[in-house]
């Protein structure tokens, strides 16, 4: 019974938080000129800093163009640098 319930709560608690990609070899230079560590700290910053006051948006809900607009909105909000805010964005176009 008990390992049951564990693994029924494991199963609830991965169904709340939006899955992110990982970066790979494929992501590298597909939209935005961005090498595979970029793209690594984009992901990073983007999951620790972008779900703080709303759930984290999934990369692929907006045109690229529509991301470029949001995260020039709200790198300022997640109170990061215009350099941290361009990681955000090549590792969200690059998916
Ligand atoms: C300090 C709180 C805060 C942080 C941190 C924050 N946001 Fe937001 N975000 C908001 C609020 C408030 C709104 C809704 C009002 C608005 O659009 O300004 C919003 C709206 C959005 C929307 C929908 C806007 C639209 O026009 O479709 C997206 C997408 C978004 N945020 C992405 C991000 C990303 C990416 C980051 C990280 C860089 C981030 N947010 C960090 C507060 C925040």
């Amino acid at each position: 019974m008990k390992p049951i319930f564990i693994a029924l709560l494991f199963a609830g608690s991965v169904a709340c938080t939006t899955q992110l990609y990982v970066p790979g070899e494929t992501n590298v230079n597909k939209v935005e000129q961005a090498s595979l560590a970029e793209l690594q700290q984009g992901h990073d910053l983007f999951q620790n800093n972008c779900g703080k006051c709303h759930k984290l948006p999934k990369p692929d809900s907006r045109l690229n163009p529509e991301w470029e607009k949001v995260i020039a909105k709200m790198g300022p909000k997640a109170k990061l640098d215009k350099d941290q805010s361009k990681l955000i964005y090549k590792y969200i176009v690059n998916r």
